[in-house]
């Protein structure tokens, strides 16, 4: 039973030791990535969780794994397309182990990211537990159960994503997060078990408060010294303190220690800088646990007039909203895909990550602490009041108390954290239970760490929202509602305000509807009704014919236009938004929904798209042209960005746009100057309308006056070859990392022809395998894991990844007609 004795402090005072981190003493705890040799089958088996039970016949492979990417799209997967359409079902997992009986008098626990979902996980028959929410994290401890020496041992894991819809967008199924092996002594830190926080910060100084949980399951009480060191960025030991303790047999003690570090060096969104601090238990002058924490040094403030302030500096967290999946590798997490899709946002001038609407995989936090993100954590999509069939509100009363402490206890010490929400778009905005959850939840958060805010992303504005009423907030985060935001400081006097979700603008990448500076509001309200009326007297709607009828309501083609022209009803536009979040301090920052693409919610348009047009990038990673807005307001890059392509009909009037920092272009076509434009008071874009001649495009970019930089867009003739780019051509030889390769179609000239959409194949030589294929198209059923993919709109992505040997691989790639093209990996 866990017996939470608080000590009072036996503070050493800090030390200023410069040494280098090569003494640190080796280590006692073993951590081990456990996530090879899994055996897996689909479907509901009986007594799989038996030790005998003969999975000779099961599928080998290497976890993390989600087995709906691998499937096929289809309307009446019990997803639904708002899921992404790709199958569910019943999944057992299963792994066989042996340990050292040196290990015999040690604890050993298993550490699951996160499993979606329902999940029950057995050690040798022995049943450990169920975890329903399927972005939780968790840990069982197996020591009871385990054998030692020849014996083997079988965890055994049944995943249930059966029931479903039980999520609003694509979940994936499996074990698809990291799993982890844990060994420690009988006296060792807790799981989660420190908790650092900087409570004072001068240019001069920061004192570090550290808290650490020391369990001890001896026989009996275990007098112990735990010696905390910290370490700057370049690994010098900058502080330390020691604190003598008695741990009493059978419990948990909390030990705080406080330390100054001088001269800190403060962590940002621009300059991430990370300390480390690194924990050891001691008994008789022997380690007997040893834990890292990563943390940062920083302050902030929200103010209800001017906005958010990171050490004391005024910053607009320029946000987006993301989900979990990774395109075409679905939700199994890869680091190396995450930090690619935050490279690419990072590149944008993007600031800040809501986990919309879940706890993140834990590497997604780890590299926002690295890459400089502000974070806003979320828990949950609903409480009590369901939005889909099967979701958590069947699970909440159960367990939401366990599941956002989970959250808090494992996100508290990411420096890129600064906000707790407690849920997105919760119903009980609009029932009184929303008042007494909302400080339920807040209350927990606040039980485990005040130094963050607690908010919640509200779409009922006004102050009837029960949650807002409930006082519970720290900050209020409104989603869209833009014609609300001015009135925010009348209508709420005194409160905070974040625009926790924005835009809701839709796009395809390259697919453009003239005139440019119409906006369309899809899907529109008259349009839904014509659907409903024909739902209802047929059984099958034909949706393209029904888009072709009703022009500039829907495209038949089941294409958005990328102009920043298109949004949801209850959105705005990129431009629309930004200039308002632009205008206002009180407005913290926003949140954009979304940066990427994602699979499921395809708004505005039914089967057969099958995944969303929100992103700012697609699905693959290629940045749609509103990206360039954002890069050319939030960066100081020079930007000069030119749409649509260069390929029209001849009599056609095209609208030119310009996305630029530049303060002024001329725009050229066939050398022949069709003026200057320079932007106007808020302008976010320059825009020459004129009328279409083949040949090429050319915009310069001017600051006053003096030439910055020239872009050109040329009439492409017809495909003719394939040019392949890898992101990385070096890679790890690590069975994980990836290179992302983009397949372009142009034509004799090298110009991307901007409408091809040729099948490529993909031939390998060396040991790397495809990891995923996709194209970036919201209608494309073709398979995800392939050795082949139509271009879509001139361009497709194939993501490879190496196996553990060092050497090199070739990809090669054909196209009927088309030169082929091949790219070398070197894997190191
Ligand atoms: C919001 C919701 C998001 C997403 C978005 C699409 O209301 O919070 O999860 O559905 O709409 O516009």
């Amino acid at each position: 039973m866990k017996n939470l004795i608080k000590i009072s402090i036996v503070f050493v005072a800090a030390l200023f030791c410069f040494s280098q981190c090569s003494n640190i003493p080796k280590s006692a705890r073993i951590t081990k990535n456990f996530g090879e040799g899994w055996k897996f089958t689909p479907g509901d088996i009986n007594d799989a969780q038996n030790v005998t039970f003969d999975d000779s016949g099961w599928r080998q492979l290497n976890l993390p794994h989600d087995w709906s990417i691998e499937g096929k799209f289809n309307k009446d997967n019990p997803a639904t397309p708002g899921g992404g359409a790709l199958p569910g079902g019943i999944g057992w997992y299963r792994k066989a182990f042996s340990l050292s009986e040196s290990n015999k008098d040690k604890l050993v626990f298993i550490d699951f990211d996160g499993i979606y979902c329902n999940s029950e996980v057995w050690i040798n028959g022995h049943y450990l537990g169920l975890r329903p929410y399927g972005y939780i994290s968790f840990r069982y401890e197996l020591t009871p159960y385990l054998n030692y020496g020849e014996k083997t041992n079988v965890i055994a894991v049944k995943v249930d994503n059966s029931k479903q819809p039980n999520s609003r967008w694509y979940s994936g199924s499996g074990i698809y997060r990291n799993v982890w092996l844990v060994i420690t002594n009988k006296t060792h830190i807790d799981h989660w078990g420190t908790y650092i926080t900087t409570p004072e910060v001068t240019a001069q100084a920061a004192k570090v408060r550290i808290k650490t949980t020391i369990k001890n399951q001896q026989e009996n009480e275990q007098p112990v010294t735990l010696q905390t060191m910290v370490y700057d960025a370049t690994g010098k030991k900058v502080a330390t303190s020691s604190t003598e303790v008695n741990i009493s047999k059978g419990s948990v003690t909390e030990v705080e220690q406080e330390m100054k570090v001088t001269d800190p060096v403060l962590w940002s969104d621009e300059s991430p800088y990370l300390y480390k601090a690194v924990s050891y238990v001691k008994r008789d002058g022997k380690i007997c646990d040893n834990y890292e924490t990563t943390f940062g040094i920083r302050y902030f403030t929200f103010d209800k007039d001017k906005g958010f302030f990171l050490n004391d500096k005024y910053v607009k967290i320029k946000g987006v909203c993301n989900h979990h999946d990774l395109g075409c590798l679905g939700s199994a997490v890869n680091t190396r895909a995450i930090e690619r899709q935050l490279q690419i946002l990072k590149k944008m001038g993007c600031n800040g990550i809501r986990t919309s609407h879940n706890p993140p995989a834990p590497e997604l936090l780890d590299l926002c602490d690295k890459m400089g993100f502000i974070v806003m954590d979320e828990a949950f999509d609903m409480w009590e009041n369901q939005k889909t069939k099967y979701d958590y509100h069947l699970f909440f009363d159960q367990w939401y108390k366990r599941d956002l402490e989970d959250m808090v206890l494992r996100d508290r010490n990411h420096p890129s954290v600064i906000m707790w929400s407690i849920g997105n778009e919760i119903r009980e905005q609009w029932d009184p239970k929303g008042d007494s959850l909302a400080k339920q939840l807040s209350g927990i958060i606040k039980k485990l760490d005040t130094t963050r805010l607690v908010t919640s992303a509200c779409n009922r504005p006004g102050p009837e929202n029960f949650i807002i009423q409930s006082g519970a907030l720290d900050i209020i985060g409104q989603n869209y509602g833009i014609q609300y935001w001015m009135k925010f400081p009348e209508v709420f006097p005194g409160k905070k305000f974040i625009a926790s979700e924005t835009t809701s603008a839709i796009a395809t990448r390259g697919h453009y509807d003239m005139p440019s500076d119409t906006i369309r509001r899809w899907p529109s309200r008259e349009l839904i009704a014509k659907i409903m009326k024909l739902m209802k007297e047929n059984d099958e709607v034909d949706f393209a014919e029904l888009f072709a009828q009703n022009k500039g309501l829907m495209n038949a083609d089941f294409t958005c236009s990328a102009y920043d022209n298109c949004s949801v009803p209850w959105g705005s536009t990129h431009e629309e938004t930004w200039k308002i979040v632009k205008k206002y301090d009180f407005i913290s920052g926003m949140f954009i929904w979304t940066g990427f693409d994602y699979l499921g919610e395809p708004t505005p348009y039914p089967w057969p798209a099958r995944s969303s047009y929100f992103g700012i990038i697609d699905l693959t990673g290629f940045p749609k042209d509103a990206y360039y807005m954002y890069q050319s307001e939030w960066t100081n890059t020079d930007v000069l960005h030119i749409f649509p392509h260069w390929n029209w009909e001849k009599g056609d009037t095209v609208d030119v746009w310009a996305y630029t920092n530049c303060g002024e272009a001329e725009l050229f076509l066939n050398d022949k100057s069709l003026g200057t434009k320079t932007k106007q008071g808020d302008e976010l874009h320059l825009i020459w309308r004129i009328p279409f001649v083949p040949g090429t495009l050319k915009a310069i970019g001017r600051t006053d006056g003096k030439e910055i930089m020239t872009t050109e867009v040329k009439t492409a003739g017809p495909p003719a070859k394939i040019i392949l780019e890898a992101d990385r051509s070096r890679i790890h030889a690590d069975g994980k990392d990836l290179s992302f390769v983009t397949v372009t179609i142009v034509d004799k000239d090298g110009t991307m022809v901007p409408d091809a959409d040729n099948l490529v194949r993909f031939k390998i030589d060396g040991n790397v395998t495809i990891a995923g294929v996709d194209n970036g198209s919201q209608i494309s059923h073709e398979p995800f894991k392939a050795d082949y993919r139509k271009t879509f709109n001139g361009k497709c992505l194939v993501v490879l990844q190496p196996s553990k040997k060092s050497g090199q691989a070739t990809i090669t790639t054909t196209s009927e007609g088309l030169d082929g093209a091949t790219v070398t990996i070197e894997m190191k």
